[in-house]
Parts: C-alpha cells; sequence; structure tokens
C-alpha cells in the first residue's frame, strides 16, 4: 500500500501538523508494516499558481503549461493509495502553496460536466485516471483553543473534493503548544491518541472512543487563552493605550515564563488558602511571586507580597524541569534549586501545574487511578493482637472472618502485595492457633511477621511499603517516580519495621507475664506515637533536603 503525505505547512518538519501526521503515520505502521510513504514537503517545491490558461484541458491534455515540480506531484498523487494532507489552518483554511497544489490538479480531470451521484455543490469534472478505492486524511492544527467552528471552509474544500464526508479528518485546536517543551505531557498524551487514530485506521477506521479523546482540548480554555497571551511577553493593558504601537516592548524572558506558568495552575485544587509562590531567578537576579488563590493566579513582579514558599533556581534549570529534561526531584537532590518555606506546595506540585490530562485517559487509567487504603492492611493485624487476647477461639474465628470481610468493605481500592500478604498470614496465625500452637509463640511470630514484611520492602529498588499507600495523597502512582518522596518513605518504613521487630521481642517477654493478655492494648498505643512522627517526618524531611541542608 503506498502513502503519500503532504506536508503544506511553510515550517516544513518543524510543524505542529506534522508532529500529529508523524504520529498518525507511526499508528498506521504498526498495523501495516509493509506500507511505503512518500513525503512532499511544499514548503521546499516550486509551485507556481495556476494560470487559468485551460491548457491542460486543450493545447496539452492531461499536461501543465508551467514547468515546475507540480508534475511529478502529480505522478506522486496517481502512485498514492491514501494520501494524507497535513497542514495549519490559516485564516479557516489551507495555506495559499497548498492552495496552489490543490488548483494545479486540474490537468488530472477532463473538462467535462457531470453530476456524479453524491456529489457537493453543483457541478463536477469526471477524473481523467481511475482514482476508486483512493482514500484521503486531512490532518491540521489550528491556533484557536478549539478546532471546532474553524474548519468549515476545510471541510467544505475537501467535501467538494472527495465527497462529502468521504475522507477522515484530524483538526486539532491549540497546535502551537506542540512546540512547548513544557508542556510536553499533555501533547505527548494527545499524540499517543492520534497514533492509536493512526492504528485503527490501518484496521478499518478510527472508533467512536479514539475520536472523542481527539476531540478534547488540550488545555482548557481559560488556561490555554492565558498561556498563548503570556506567551507574546507584552502586558494585554498595554493595547488600550495604542495598538499601533502595541508590543514594541517586551517582557523579560523569566516573567513570560512565570505567567506561563501561572497560567496552567489548576483553581479547582485550591486548597482554601492563598498561596504566594515566589520564584527567584539567581541567574538573572530577578524575582516574581504567583499568588494562587480561590478565582485564580496573579503574577506580581514589585515583591509587594509576603511568599509562602520561595524557590530559588537559575531560569535555565527551572526550564529544564518544566520541560520535562529533568525531574524536579533530582534536581532537588543535585542541589541545582532551593526551596525556602511551606514544601507542601512542592509535594502537590502536579496537581497545582501538571499538564495532564487525567479526565481523558479511558477505562485503563481509571483503573489504575483507583487508590490504595492502608486499613486493608492493618485492621487484620489490629484484630488478631487484641480479639484472641480476650477469648481465643472467638478471637481467632473473628480474625479470620474480618480477613474475608476486608476486600468486600474495601473492593473499590487498589489491593497492593502486603494487602495480600496480611490476609495469608493473619489467617494462617488465626488457624495455627485455633489449632493449639501456643499464643505465647504465635504472637511475637505475629509481630515479627509484620515487622520483616515492612522491612524487607526496604532493600534496593523497591518501593517501601509506606509509599504504596502515601502516595494517595502526593499524586498517585507517578509519586513513585519521586527520588524524593521514595527515600522519605524509605526512612519511615524501616524506622516502622524495627519497631515491630523490636514489639516481637518485648511481646515474647511479655507474653511469659501475669499481664499477657494486655500486650494486644499496650502494643497499639507505641504506634500512635509513630504515627504523629510519620506525620511530622514526611513534611519535614523533604523540605529539609529542599532547603539544601
Ligand atoms: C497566516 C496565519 C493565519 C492563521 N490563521 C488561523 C486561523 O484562521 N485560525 C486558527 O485557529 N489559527 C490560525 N493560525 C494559526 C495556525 O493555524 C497554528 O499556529 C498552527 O498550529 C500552525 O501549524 P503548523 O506548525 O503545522 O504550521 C494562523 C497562522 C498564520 C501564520
Amino acid at each position: 500500500m503506498n502513502i503519500l503525505v503532504i506536508n503544506g505547512s511553510p515550517k516544513g518538519a518543524g510543524s505542529n501538523s506534522y508532529q500529529l501526521t508523524t504520529a498518525f503515520l507511526e499508528g498506521m505502521k504498526q498495523e501495516l508494516p509493509d506500507i511505503q510513504t512518500k513525503e512532499l514537503f511544499i514548503s521546499r517545491m516550486d509551485i507556481k499558481p495556476c494560470k487559468g490558461c485551460f491548457s491542460c484541458w486543450s493545447s496539452t491534455p492531461g499536461q501543465c503549461c508551467i514547468q515546475d515540480d507540480m508534475g511529478q506531484n502529480i505522478q506522486d498523487l496517481l502512485w498514492a493509495d491514501i494520501t494524507i494532507w497535513s497542514f495549519p489552518l490559516y485564516y479557516f483554511t489551507v495555506p495559499g502553496p497548498l492552495k496552489s497544489l490543490i488548483d494545479r490538479q486540474l490537468p488530472m480531470v477532463l473538462p467535462f460536466m457531470e453530476e456524479k451521484e453524491g456529489q457537493v455543490g453543483n457541478g463536477n469534472h469526471p477524473s481523467r485516471y481511475d482514482m476508486s478505492g483512493k482514500r484521503t486524511v486531512v490532518i491540521s492544527t489550528c491556533g484557536f483553543y478549539t478546532a471546532e467552528g474553524n474548519y468549515d471552509g476545510v471541510y467544505s474544500l475537501f467535501d467538494h473534493l472527495c465527497g462529502r464526508g468521504n475522507y477522515t479528518a484530524i483538526f486539532c485546536g491549540q497546535g502551537e503548544l506542540f512546540r512547548v517543551p513544557e508542556l510536553s505531557a499533555r501533547t505527548d498524551e494527545y499524540l499517543s491518541y492520534v497514533r492509536q487514530a493512526g492504528k485503527e485506521y490501518g484496521k478499518g477506521g478510527i472508533s467512536i472512543e479514539t475520536q472523542e479523546l481527539l476531540n478534547q482540548l488540550l488545555l482548557p480554555r481559560e488556561t490555554f487563552e492565558a498561556c498563548a497571551d503570556a506567551s507574546w511577553g507584552i502586558d494585554r493593558k498595554g493595547a488600550e493605550s495604542g495598538r499601533e504601537s502595541f508590543g514594541a516592548t517586551r517582557e523579560s524572558d523569566t516573567l513570560i515564563f512565570t505567567r506561563q506558568m501561572a497560567a496552567l495552575y489548576h483553581r479547582e485544587n485550591y486548597p482554601g488558602k492563598d498561596i504566594v509562590l515566589e520564584m527567584y531567578y539567581t541567574d538573572v537576579d530577578e524575582s516574581c511571586q504567583i499568588l494562587l488563590g480561590r478565582d485564580g493566579s496573579h503574577v506580581y513582579t514589585d515583591g509587594s507580597l509576603i511568599a509562602t514558599t520561595r524557590i530559588e533556581t537559575p531560569a535555565a534549570v527551572w526550564r529544564s524541569i518544566a520541560a520535562g529534561e529533568i525531574r524536579g526531584d533530582e534536581a532537588m537532590m543535585q542541589g541545582l534549586y532551593r526551596v525556602k518555606g511551606d514544601f507542601t506546595l512542592m509535594l502537590k506540585w502536579d496537581s497545582y501545574f501538571g499538564s495532564s490530562h487525567p479526565q481523558v485517559k479511558g477505562e485503563e487509567a481509571a483503573q489504575s487511578q483507583k487508590n490504595t487504603n492502608m486499613n486493608i492492611l492493618l485492621i487484620p493485624w489490629v484484630v488478631l493482637w487484641i480479639v484472641p487476647a480476650m477469648h481465643r477461639q472467638w478471637g481467632c474465628l473473628m480474625s479470620i472472618g474480618v480477613c474475608a470481610l476486608v476486600p468486600l468493605i474495601f473492593y473499590r481500592n487498589k489491593k497492593t502485595v502486603y494487602d495480600v500478604l496480611t490476609n495469608v498470614l493473619v489467617t494462617g496465625i488465626s488457624i495455627a492457633m485455633l489449632a493449639g500452637c501456643s499464643e505465647k509463640w504465635m504472637v511475637p511470630l505475629s509481630y515479627l511477621f509484620f515487622g520483616l514484611m515492612w522491612l524487607l520492602s526496604c532493600p534496593g529498588g523497591q518501593v517501601p511499603l509506606t509509599a504504596h499507600y502515601s502516595m494517595n495523597s502526593y499524586g498517585g502512582e507517578d509519586a513513585l517516580q519521586n527520588v524524593l518522596f521514595l527515600k522519605t518513605n524509605r526512612i519511615l518504613t524501616m524506622l516502622w519495621g524495627i519497631l515491630y521487630l523490636l514489639t516481637s521481642v518485648f511481646t515474647w517477654f511479655m507474653m511469659r507475664t501475669p499481664i499477657s493478655g494486655l500486650v494486644g492494648l499496650i502494643n497499639s498505643a507505641v504506634p500512635i506515637f509513630m504515627g504523629v512522627f510519620t506525620v511530622w517526618f514526611q513534611k519535614w524531611y523533604p523540605a529539609k533536603v529542599a532547603e539544601g541542608k
């Protein structure tokens, strides 16, 4: 199968629309590995405008009188089984040079008038060649926030050329975002849908689900427009003092960057208290403040606000982080930037400024977005430690019952390997005690198992046990990529593990004293203090690292 790509952007391979086209082709190739492709870059070609002389219909039938690249283009169009037209939207239609290529297809049709079944408009010329079975794909980006309502000219053109709807179209608004590395999380996500569309097209057609994903906005309108406006580095208010000279003075790069960052703020995640983020760009000695409030974000340059969180960094480092070239947490561990003040903002950064689009990730992602729940892990152990001490037989039966019930009660939560292990261990210990094994051995052993479970999750590149649960408060599974988050959790998991190893020894002795029945209660009090310490440490430790201490 032969595929011809016609790239009508003056930017050639650097075109936004071409990024979508490349992704679409990649998807197609996954399904049809044997396809042959040829790409025409109009920006590099000599295609003169049609002279309107009709010599291609009269004196030299099928041949244009102009000698340029169009002769070969027609051969390529005839060669192709599928033609992919890729171009930006210019003044609500195709760019001029592409229009010239379309006009110059006149030699491909015969001069006679005919009515074609299902034709759009009134009038049609029969093709000079057999074009049956050839297919068309149209891929385009535009600059406004949505493609909706802006492509009527393009739809009309291709309806006339191919027959109404007789082509596949992917039109995407906010096209300029595809060249913003800082937003690659969202644009790459969109490109993955285009790739999927290409794959499905290779199988026969794009599914409704994928089409719906393609129709989603890259960013919400308000965010996009604020971001786009900020990118020009021109204060909008300047327009009021004279439109003709508007734009002569440009804001500094760091201010533009700060404004764009502010534009990404998700005010729906407003924490209930205003945050002032101060960005101090050390290399240019400039600071900007972003007020994150209930009604949105505002940028200040006069330093008039009291910062809640201050980030000190060279602008280049921050740009690299924003562009995804280096992870923020890695940069922090390497001492490339410092954070002063409240560190909570850093821990919840993605929920305030993340550019991915959680609601469009589909069923599979919805599954992975289910939260884990530490109660699933703790409840069976706590029951095992307290109830059998009151009444051995009923207590053990109750522990087994809890193990059976917990998965039912928490069926909406995602299970971890430690939840499953808990279930197996608590059930096993309860059965052993029912079968007559002495609690003097089984209870200390249960603490030992519990402690080992925590400790053994710490070494090497493993995700420490607490991280599986605390990630819910720090952006979900993405937090598991965060070096600082993992390190904090590794320390905490080790401390908890050691505590329970010591508890098992302590319990072994206690079980041999007259107050052995109170062991469960005494041992439940110690973790309360450790819990308070955990809550404090989770904030204190990353903040200390961020301060460069
Ligand atoms: C001359 C010109 C006209 C444009 N006209 C429109 C337009 O009518 N509607 C729109 O949404 N965007 C318009 N744009 C924005 C482009 O469509 C947008 O930047 C697109 O993503 C560029 O794609 P490319 O990188 O593939 O060339 C225009 C841009 C230029 C330079």
